[in-house]
């Protein structure tokens, strides 16, 4: 088998995920603005430093003239990105319809409000073959760039179809694909209507990779009771052909957090907020892309219900949530924004004085120095997620708290509650009392408890980083190649 040093030296590494890490603005014919984009996927695998990288997807930006395609394409080019271009009809079928109304909350298990479902359902044959179109679009651009030898590692729901069409074209091609969500259960899965080709197309990958070992096995279950193959522990057999599936649990590069915390920057930016703060006796954070998933709103009521029921915290604790705009165009984002601000103005309403609000809220992102010094200066950190792939946004908080020893309040739906499990305090995001309570166990624990309980952590996330993630990947889908070979000769 290669080792991981070898892979290091040898292999150039081509990513295909459907977003970029930077979104373009248009501000000229030829001009662009481009901001790095948000989520788990991007932040992690831009810390995979180790391989020679290009990365392959959308800008987030519909340039349909030649110009502009010329222009975006060498801006990016420079960076080592290369765009996909999707027409405004794709997106709005493949990445607001099928990808985001139909793929994510079914596999994040939440159920869309009866009538979004009936009118998903009626469009879902134009979606699905606009998914697919979208699918064979990333498959030419990949092709265009391949070079033998290359790995190929396709990521994520979006790309369903990618390792067939790239196998189809060059059956010899490395290639992995990794699911940054769950993989739900086989019985929520088989509810996809025409969920057999999807699976199909997945299985001609080599590798098959999934965060925890739960997701990995729903994936294996699915096949097994849905197309009749086998499952094995290495994973799925169809005809003697196995696609290797197991999990490879993601992590951040936590050394460009703390690295960062040393900076003249995030130094100055901690003081400016440490003054800000200087009010409130704890500040609790929340960050979060304004996702259903993220539990937001379930979030809003286990804090008003602490204020209710600890009067003595009122004018004491601050929660900071930033929640970053996501899909704006799609319904069911819309309306939670409206659910969140109408929560957030009763909470500030009812617990607020002329001086100041429990809960400060802002619909945007941060740059990277000012998330740095929040992390760092916060008490708590909550995360709610009624589901989640991994949540990297607790790495990034206990990497930054080295000195503070803050205490990391987690859903145990994340799949980060598998590998921070033992550091933080756990809770069931849907029940608003058992969160309430462990906010108040938080914002009381003693020193010796906090310091053990972050010790634990950050030894975690500084030994599984992003840069750990990659490496065993790679090298499992090359032994995986190997073995498949030396099969073939037996
Ligand atoms: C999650 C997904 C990513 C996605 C990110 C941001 O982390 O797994 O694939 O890029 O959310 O969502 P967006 O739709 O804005 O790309």
């Amino acid at each position: 088998a290669l080792s991981a040093k070898h892979v290091r030296e040898k292999q150039r590494l081509l990513v295909v995920a459907n977003r970029l890490p930077v979104s373009a603005t248009r501000k000229g014919e030829s001009s662009w603005a481009l901001e790095l984009s948000a989520g788990g996927l991007v932040s992690a695998l831009l810390g995979v430093r180790q391989f020679e990288t290009r990365w392959i997807g959308w800008p987030g930006v519909n340039v349909q003239d030649d110009k502009g395609q010329k222009s975006l394409s060498s801006a990016l080019e420079e960076k080592g990105f290369i765009p996909v271009f999707l027409d405004e009809e794709t997106v709005d079928q493949y990445y607001n319809g099928y990808c985001n109304n139909v793929l994510w909350p079914l596999f994040h298990y939440i159920g869309l409000q009866q009538e979004d479902r009936l009118a998903a359902t009626r469009s879902l044959q134009s979606q699905f073959s606009a998914y697919k179109r979208a699918n064979r679009l990333f498959a030419e651009v990949v092709l265009s760039q391949y070079q033998d030898g290359d790995v190929v590692w396709c990521h994520d729901y979006h790309l369903m179809f990618l390792p067939k069409f790239l196998k189809e074209a060059n059956s010899r091609m490395k290639l992995g694909w990794f699911l940054h969500t769950p993989f739900p259960s086989s019985e929520i899965y088989r509810t996809l209507p025409l969920r057999s080709e999807l699976l199909k197309a997945v299985l001609t990958a080599d590798l098959i990779g999934f965060h925890t070992y739960d997701y990995a096995r729903h994936f294996v279950s699915a096949c097994t009771r849905i197309l009749g193959l086998e499952g094995t522990p290495e994973g799925v057999e169809d005809q003697g052909k196995l696609t290797r599936v197991a999990a490879f649990p993601i992590g951040i590069d936590s050394e460009r957090f703390i690295k960062a915390l040393e900076t003249d920057m995030v130094r100055s930016h901690i003081q400016k907020l440490r003054g800000r703060f200087a009010g409130r006796k704890q500040v609790m954070l929340g960050v979060d892309r304004l996702d259903m998933i993220k539990g937001i709103p379930q979030k809003l009521l286990a804090f008003e219900k602490f204020l209710e029921e600890s009067p003595e915290w009122q004018d004491k604790v601050l929660l900071v949530q930033i929640a970053v705009p996501t899909r704006t165009d799609v319904h069911e984002y819309q309306r939670l924004t409206s659910q969140v601000h109408e929560i957030v103005g009763r909470i500030n309403g009812r617990f607020g004085t002329l001086g100041t609000v429990p809960i400060h809220h802002l619909d945007r992102s941060l740059e990277f120095h000012e998330l740095c010094a929040l992390y760092a200066i916060t008490d708590v950190l909550l995360v709610t997620s009624l589901r989640d792939g991994m949540n990297l946004v607790s790495y990034e908080y206990v990497a930054c708290q080295n000195t503070k020893k803050g205490v990391l309040i987690l859903s145990e739906f994340a799949g980060a509650a598998q590998s921070l499990g033992a550091g933080a305090i756990l809770i069931n995001p849907w029940n608003i009392s058992e969160v309430a309570a462990s906010i108040e166990d938080a914002l009381t624990m003693k020193e010796v408890e906090r310091k053990e309980r972050h010790r634990h952590n950050f030894m975690h996330v500084t030994t599984h980083t992003a840069q750990v993630w990659a490496d065993t990947f790679v090298s499992e889908l090359n032994d995986t190649i190997v073995e498949a070979e030396l099969r073939t000769l037996r």
